[in-house]
């Protein structure tokens, strides 16, 4: 079975990360414009790829790329800036956004929540009071209003794996806080407000959403091909707590409805209802697999390249995380994210040569055609990410994008990956 005629290959952003003109045309701050020295060399996300002002000619690279779908978020703090407010100004940006892509044959996948939490909002106890839930409706209930005739994908929340633990438990994200003992509590209230805000766009969108939302996937892949070894690779992904937290954590009440051991004193019966509104699709971000974290000597051993975040390139990932989320929910899948991270640089030629990101879809795109060729339903790939950005905590250093920026001129360069990808999406992965 090849790819399906409507497979969507894509590639994503998220809004703190590309945006910048972070105090215009009425945004409040988020959590991540104040996040000072905990970003590295004293940069910020204030400007960004400025793509506020670039939008336009951003989505004709897009289209320049073939690119059949575009996953970005929308911030909150430029949408609601104060309790009860919206900015007209900050929906505008949105709606002309969409419509070019629209205009542009690339299909609107939105975000609904990628970590750029208002500051407002922070003030009000962020994740940590019951208070957020509806706060995070009010604010799902404008955007779903405002652009449910045109977007059609949802998704929720990007990687609650990180915001929860990385932000409130290890205090390496924004917020920067350390309220271990609590974060059950945090996690609880992130699950209710998926729930219901699954049940709240399916009663109000105004074209029957698809919707979902992106995991922190971290699998495991299986110790050799028989049984024994794939059904230990399963508990290792799903029911072990390794990394920012097991996949099943999150993923089985979502998906489920069933706690997992930590979270079985925390979650009623009614919660579960609640938190398990069906969904269309389960959004998976995928950069390493989890073996290293637990087998880190045989990683070591093999010298197993890393890309320059020290992340493991494993290309088995891909595949292996496709299929143990398929085995496990019955949901279809979606790629949400999935990339590396290099020091690009622009050649005397003016180019950009990116060899390694080159090998790098070859050793992961076809992981994900074993799996559509295998019969598990794949909705689309979302490269991340559509053009260098900022690398929260990192700053500008790591460059994931398939365009180059340069951020002193806000020039952008099709590096040679997205000339690759471009030939990937025109045979619709037959190329591979
Ligand atoms: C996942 C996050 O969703 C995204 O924001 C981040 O830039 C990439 N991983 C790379 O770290």
């Amino acid at each position: 079975m090849p790819f399906p005629k409507d497979f969507l290959w894509g590639a994503a952003s998220a809004a703190a990360q590309v945006e910048g003109a972070w105090n215009i045309d009425g945004k409040a701050p988020s959590i991540w414009d104040v996040a000072g020295d905990h970003i590295k060399n004293g940069e910020t996300c204030h400007d960004a790829c400025d793509h506020y002002h670039h939008w336009k000619e951003d989505v004709a690279l897009m289209k320049e790329m073939g690119l059949k779908s575009y996953r970005f978020s929308i911030s909150w703090p430029r949408v609601i800036p104060e309790k009860g407010k919206v900015n007209e100004k900050g929906l505008a940006f949105y709606r002309n956004l969409i419509q070019e892509l629209k205009a542009n044959g690339i299909e609107p996948l939105v975000t609904l929540y990628h970590w750029d939490m208002p500051v407002w909002v922070d003030q009000e106890g962020g994740w940590k009071s019951p208070k957020i839930i509806e706060l995070y409706l009010e604010y799902v209930k404008v955007v779903v209003d405002a652009f449910s005739d045109d977007v059609q994908y949802w998704m929720t929340f990007n990687e609650p794996q990180v915001f929860i633990m990385m932000s409130y438990v290890m205090g390496s994200f924004a917020p920067f806080r350390h309220d271990v003992l609590t974060f059950k509590n945090h996690l609880r209230h992130m699950l209710l407000a998926h729930g219901k805000a699954v049940r709240l766009i399916r009663q109000i969108a105004k074209t029957p959403p698809k919707i979902g939302l992106a995991m922190a996937a971290t699998t495991y892949i299986p110790d050799g091909d028989t049984p024994e070894a794939l059904a230990d690779a399963m508990q290792k992904s799903f029911e072990s707590r390794v990394g920012e937290g097991s996949n099943g954590l999150y993923g089985d009440p979502i998906c489920l409805g069933r706690a997992s051991k930590m979270l079985r004193r925390k979650l009623s019966a009614e919660d579960l209802k609640i938190i398990s509104e069906p969904i269309d699709f389960i959004g998976v971000n995928v950069y390493q697999p989890s073996n290293p974290m637990i087998n880190k000597e045989a990683y070591e051993k093999e010298n197993h390249p890393k890309n320059c975040m020290d992340w493991y390139v494993d290309g088995r990932c891909l595949y292996w995380t496709i299929r143990q989320y398929w085995e496990r929910y019955h949901i279809p899948v979606m790629v949400t994210e999935n990339g590396m991270a290099a020091h690009d640089t622009v050649s005397p030629d003016g180019k950009v040569h990116d060899p390694e990101r080159i090998d790098f879809l070859h050793q992961f795109l076809p992981g994900m055609k074993r799996a559509v060729e295998e019969g598990i339903p794949v909705l689309g790939y979302q490269h991340w990410s559509v053009m260098d950005n900022f690398e929260w905590c990192e700053g500008y250093g790591p460059r994931f994008g398939l365009i180059y920026v340069d951020y002193q001129t806000q020039k952008r360069i099709l590096k040679d990956s997205a000339y690759e990808y471009a030939q990937i999406i025109q045979t619709n992965g037959e190329s591979l």
